[in-house]
């Protein structure tokens, strides 16, 4: 598996996956197109030998409390057929290794409190749960905050074998 940044030429595969991921709430393509061109750098997808997409992780850099850079992940999506491999894991490492080439001190995500699988990866990297967001996915629908100080080492960086171009 190679970790390498995203193309144009990779739209159509991503978003089929992001699709197959997210249903109804899939970012649309003009969506997903914005996230690109705001910071093309920070998008990394998985792929295999005979160059298949699968997965990719969307970190972001921003502007925080003063005197602490901030970042986060915007998003992140595994082929279903390919899940519990090990790829979600070296996508996050990847992308949160882009956050501390930029010097970010606290990175942060949303995730839908029905979402264990995603809890699961974002707690197995030290993420804690900050806040409740009500409603944050719709009606009735909670998200939930969660942070990690990446001033700290990484409590958990492994994963397949992965060649990284980037
Ligand atoms: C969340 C997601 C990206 C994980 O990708 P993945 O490649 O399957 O994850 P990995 O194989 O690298 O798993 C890493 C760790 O995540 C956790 N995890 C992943 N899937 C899990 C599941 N179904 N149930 C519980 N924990 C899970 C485990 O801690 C796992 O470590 P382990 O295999 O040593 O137990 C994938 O399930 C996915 O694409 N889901 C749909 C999109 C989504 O919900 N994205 C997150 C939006 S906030």
């Amino acid at each position: 598996m190679l970790i390498r940044r995203f193309r144009l030429s990779d739209l159509p595969r991503v978003l089929r996956i992001e699709r197959m991921s997210f249903g109804p709430d899939a970012y649309s393509a003009s969506t997903f197109l914005a996230h690109v061109f705001r910071d093309r750098r920070g998008l990394f997808l998985a792929e295999d030998e005979r160059g298949e997409v699968l997965g990719y992780a969307m970190a972001r850099l921003g502007l925080g409390w003063i005197g602490v850079r901030r970042g986060g992940i915007t998003s992140i999506a595994v082929h279903p057929a390919q899940r519990r491999k090990g790829i979600g894991r070296a996508l996050m490492e990847r992308a949160l290794a882009h956050l501390r080439e930029h010097h970010v001190e606290e990175a942060d995500l949303e995730v839908n409190v029905a979402n264990g699988a995603a809890q699961s990866l974002y707690e197995s990297f030290g993420f804690r749960r900050s806040r409740l967001l009500p409603d944050y996915y719709g009606a009735r629908r909670d998200g939930i905050r969660m942070v990690l100080d990446l001033r700290a080492p990484l409590v958990n960086e492994r994963g397949p074998e992965t060649r990284a171009d980037v």
